[in-house]
């Protein structure tokens, strides 16, 4: 019997998380749940998952649902140290870690102390301090499991596909193959100047929470990823090459010293990497629609244009540079998007607001950063972003 606990059921990975052990049957089971504001859809996970523990970080859904929870549940209060105890409780085998942005950081960390083992979908701390966040994995004998899809490919494409050495197997991939489908403007005509917030987030392959949908038609998701996959698999940016694959049916590459390209291919549907990520090493039947490869008409793959989206080069910036930058450049990236959503700033936006974040933040610069540092270069670009908006 495997105990799970989910950081963010509500969202787009954690209803798929929860809908995948459904399937799995009552050899997994649901420990833990965790929501946002979401009241409604928590209770009704609530109701039907019946976990030992959950809690809802919005204090006015807390006070709706608090005297419908059966009470076998443990509600505990809608604070952030709640979450961080569901991310480290004893009982618990896997963490599912389906948090956005850098409000997964401290939740991942307090799994990491715990030694526990992590399913990683919440990309984003390890854009704000993943050489740190992969030390005190060793330290605390923690592992991380990929759960992004193209993280997830490379995993699964390694020689000996195996969670506790995954990152020292990788010092002999030649280079890393990193798709990416090119979001929703791949081949606009018009002007990335005027776009607005709804067709930014009509993206063309996947169903996904807004912030990672607006990141992906900028482009920046690519970039947050290239980052995820240097510091999972401890590989310099010289060999994460982004290649744009519009059919998001190969989820990444390995290319190989003898020249052999190892891929993972299937429908777009994160129910698959979420799935191995719980069963590995084993595989079972998943309810992803299966890739007849024989109805598959094309795979087309080209360069990315980084003049169209410049966030990937500020990506690749803060990856070249590491230390503080990687913070920077999420705390920037998270204020534009939701400026970007509220209608505040336009789509290009984005780009340039982050661009100036950094040439303030150059003379600052600290190679070597802590956990606290990377919170408090979170916090300092949140406020510079939101100075150069006003
Ligand atoms: N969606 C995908 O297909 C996909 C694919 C690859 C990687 N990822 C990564 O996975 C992560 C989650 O993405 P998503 O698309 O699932 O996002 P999402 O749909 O927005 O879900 C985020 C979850 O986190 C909860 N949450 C947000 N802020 C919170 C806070 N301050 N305190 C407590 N809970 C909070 C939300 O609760 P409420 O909804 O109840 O407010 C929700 O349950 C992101 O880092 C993303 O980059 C996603």
């Amino acid at each position: 019997m495997k105990n799970i606990v989910i950081l963010g059921s509500t969202g787009s990975i954690g209803v798929s998380a929860l809908d995948v052990i459904k399937t799995l049957g009552p050899d997994y089971k649901v420990l833990a749940i965790s929501a946002g504001r979401n009241g409604d859809l928590f209770l009704k996970q609530v109701l039907e998952f019946k976990p030992k523990y959950a809690t809802v970080a919005s204090q006015e859904s807390y006070d709706k649902i608090k005297d419908l929870i059966p009470a076998e549940v443990k509600l505990l209060t809608p604070t952030p140290e709640s979450l961080c105890e569901l991310a480290s409780l004893k009982e618990a085998d896997l963490i599912i870690n389906g948090l956005v942005g850098a409000a997964g950081f401290k939740p991942l960390m307090a799994a990491i102390k715990a030694g526990k083992v992590i399913a990683l979908a919440n990309k984003e701390p390890i854009v704000m301090a993943g050489s740190v966040i992969m030390q005190e994995c060793q330290k605390y004998g923690a592992t991380i499991v990929p759960v992004d899809s193209e993280p997830s490919a490379v995993f699964q494409s390694l020689e000996n596909c195996d969670i506790h050495t995954y990152r020292q197997e990788a010092k002999n991939i030649k280079k890393v193959l990193l798709t990416a489908s090119g979001g929703p403007f791949l081949k606009y005509k018009g002007n990335l100047d005027d776009v607005k917030p709804e067709q930014a987030l009509a993206h063309p392959r996947w169903k996904m929470g807004k912030k990672i949908t607006i990141d992906s038609a900028t482009l920046m998701n690519k970039g947050f990823e290239t980052i995820e996959i240097m510091h999972l698999f401890n590989l310099p940016l010289e060999k994460v090459k982004i290649v744009v694959h519009p059919q998001s049916i190969v989820h990444s590459a390995v290319e190989y010293e003898d020249g052999a390209i190892v891929a993972e291919l299937s429908n777009p549907d994160m129910r698959l990497p979420i799935q191995y990520a719980i069963t590995y090493p084993k595989r079972y039947p998943c309810p992803v629609k299966p890739l007849s490869i024989l109805d598959m008409a094309r795979l087309d793959f080209m360069e990315p244009d980084f003049s169209a989206f410049p966030c990937l080069s500020l990506a690749q910036h803060a990856a070249k540079k590491g230390g503080s930058f990687g913070a920077v450049l999420n705390g920037a990236d998270e204020v534009c998007v939701e400026a970007f959503l509220k209608g505040q700033i336009k789509f290009t936006d984005i780009a340039k607001i982050i661009s100036k974040v950094f040439s303030t933040h150059e003379a600052d610069f600290k190679e070597k950063i802590t956990l606290e540092d990377a919170l408090s270069f979170d916090s300092w670009a949140r406020q510079k972003a939101k100075e150069f908006i006003k």
